[in-house]
């Protein structure tokens, strides 16, 4: 698998952790910031990612900040990009099954690194089922 992996300060610890273990696991993990606890802009960390994933044509994008939710709202205003914000595991597998997410968003002050993990897993574990989901995420593409 091909990744893209992103954060501010408030998700540093999280993506450093994710971006480790994946690449223990033989994914190909590029890495877009932020490099250490200093403050960053996650608009910018997500426009990057973004850009970087569409352009490079990765498999998925990994985006965390404080909540995950402002790397959500941020990247979602890409056009291409289907951003999830995923707090437990249902939703990470949901997220890829029904709603074709090729990002999904993380908080690293608000969910453990061993659930980020799990959801990062189920995630990737899951095939979009297409049929009736695809028509929605087409009619999501129209709005
Ligand atoms: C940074 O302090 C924090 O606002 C950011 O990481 C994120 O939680 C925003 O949604």
């Amino acid at each position: 698998m091909n990744i893209v992996i992103g954060s501010d300060h408030g998700g540093f610890a999280l993506k450093e952790e994710l971006k480790k273990r994946l690449t223990e696991q033989g994914c190909q993990v590029k890495d877009v910031g932020c490099s250490g606890n200093e403050t960053a802009d996650y608009p910018e960390i997500a426009e990057k990612l973004c850009r970087t994933l569409l352009d490079e044509k990765k498999d998925f994008g990994i985006l965390c900040c404080g909540t995950g939710i402002g790397v959500s709202i941020a990247a979602n205003k890409i056009k291409g990009i289907r951003a999830a914000l995923c707090s437990d595991c249902y939703s990470a597998r949901m997220a890829k099954a029904h709603n074709n997410a090729n990002v999904i968003t993380l908080g690293g002050r608000t969910v453990g690194t061993e659930l980020a993990w799990m959801m990062v897993q189920e995630y990737m574990k899951e095939t979009f089922l297409g049929g009736i989901h695809e028509t929605r995420v087409n009619m999501i593409n129209n709005l």
